[in-house]
């Protein structure tokens, strides 16, 4: 990996589910007693040629299936944790889709604890920083994101805010006004997957009716011009998943992705891996495959990086303590 892709930062959009490489299935699947659809790792592998966001999703839920127990969320976190301290992480925030665990009978409780059991750990043993963020599945639709949330605060997750994701399209944010309400009343933080395959009037709504902090994905916003212009008025953060972007088809190849033209613009542009166990690598990665695919320069990855501390939900003290040290990196 090179220097470029190490530089200290935050990673701002990471699902732990995603991180679910092929090995951990079988692994889990074998000491779970869980019966899979797929013959062995190659198999598996060989499905990691997605159309778009739904043929994604459906390997995604299913391979979630081994996840059962506890540990099995610390490990996934831990192997997440180890693997992006590696790649110069200093910050992560950390979304997890309790819906899809809790539909399979897991408890919110195991999941959560799990989690936050590894996350906790991560100042001692990773030098990392991170917290977690809980997405809800639109395609669930409203109500039971509101059941979602009471559970959450019932059980006194110990989550730094509220994301949105699974399929995009048919589910504008607007659909979830009224748990993001609730969320910001109780002082949680509100993010959003929006633009990814959706228009950009769902990034509006995402803004205007939700009020969220940052954008995740938040592409097609190019396509309206007078919306860009208020991203980078608003210095509104977009948490960018190259990679994810080119596996899931949100764009033709890695040269054609419009993050060069998004950082030019003055748009407060962030790089992150989505779902890295899928697409082809971690954070590190998707930094290298824009330094190589776009030709940025040293000084566009450390605008990206310092980007990713300035998006990020931690205190000013911390902020400048990564900031301190990006400035002091060479390379
Ligand atoms: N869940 C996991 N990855 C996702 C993505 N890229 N978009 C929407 N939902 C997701
Ligand atoms: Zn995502």
């Amino acid at each position: 990996m090179s220097g470029a892709a190490v530089i200290p930062k935050a990673e701002l959009h990471i699902h732990i589910e995603g991180t679910l490489e092929a090995e951990m299935v079988f692994d889990m699947a074998s000491r779970n007693r869980v019966s899979l659809p797929f013959a062995d790792v190659e198999d598996l592998r060989a499905r990691y040629a997605f159309s778009d966001l739904g043929s994604f999703l459906e390997l995604y839920y299913s391979c979630m299936a081994v996840l059962r127990r506890e540990e099995d969320f610390a490990d996934l976190a831990n192997a997440y944790l180890a693997r992006a301290s590696s790649e110069g992480v200093r910050h992560a925030e950390i979304f997890f889709d309790p819906q899809a665990h809790m539909a399979r009978g897991v408890p919110l409780g195991v999941v959560v604890d799990g989690l936050s059991a590894a996350l906790g750990a991560s100042a001692s043993r990773y030098g990392m920083s991170s917290g977690l963020i809980a997405c809800f599945l639109r395609d669930l639709g409203p109500q039971a994101a509101m059941d979602t949330f009471d559970q959450l605060l019932a059980h006194s997750s110990p989550i730094i805010g509220i994301g949105l994701d699974s399929a995009e399209v048919g589910y504008p944010p607007a659909m979830f006004t009224d748990v993001y309400a609730r969320a910001r009343a109780v002082g949680l933080h509100c993010v959003a997957h929006a633009g990814e395959e959706g228009p950009p009037e769902y990034v509006r709504q995402a803004l205007d009716v939700l009020h969220v902090e940052r954008i995740d994905h938040g592409v097609r916003s190019l396509e309206d011009p007078a919306l860009v212009a208020r991203l980078v008025d608003d210095q509104i953060p977009l948490t960018v998943c190259p990679l994810s972007n080119v596996r899931l088809k949100v764009v033709g190849r890695m040269e054609d992705h419009p993050i060069a033209g998004m950082l030019d613009a003055g748009i407060a542009v962030t790089v992150n891996s989505d779902d890295p166990a899928y697409f082809g690598g971690y954070v590190g990665e998707n930094y290298s495959a824009v330094a190589d695919g776009v030709g940025f320069d040293g000084e566009s990855l450390r605008k990206l990086a310092r980007n990713s501390f300035d998006a990020a939900f931690i205190d000013h003290s911390l902020r400048q303590r990564y900031v301190d040290e990006l400035d002091g990196a060479v390379g």
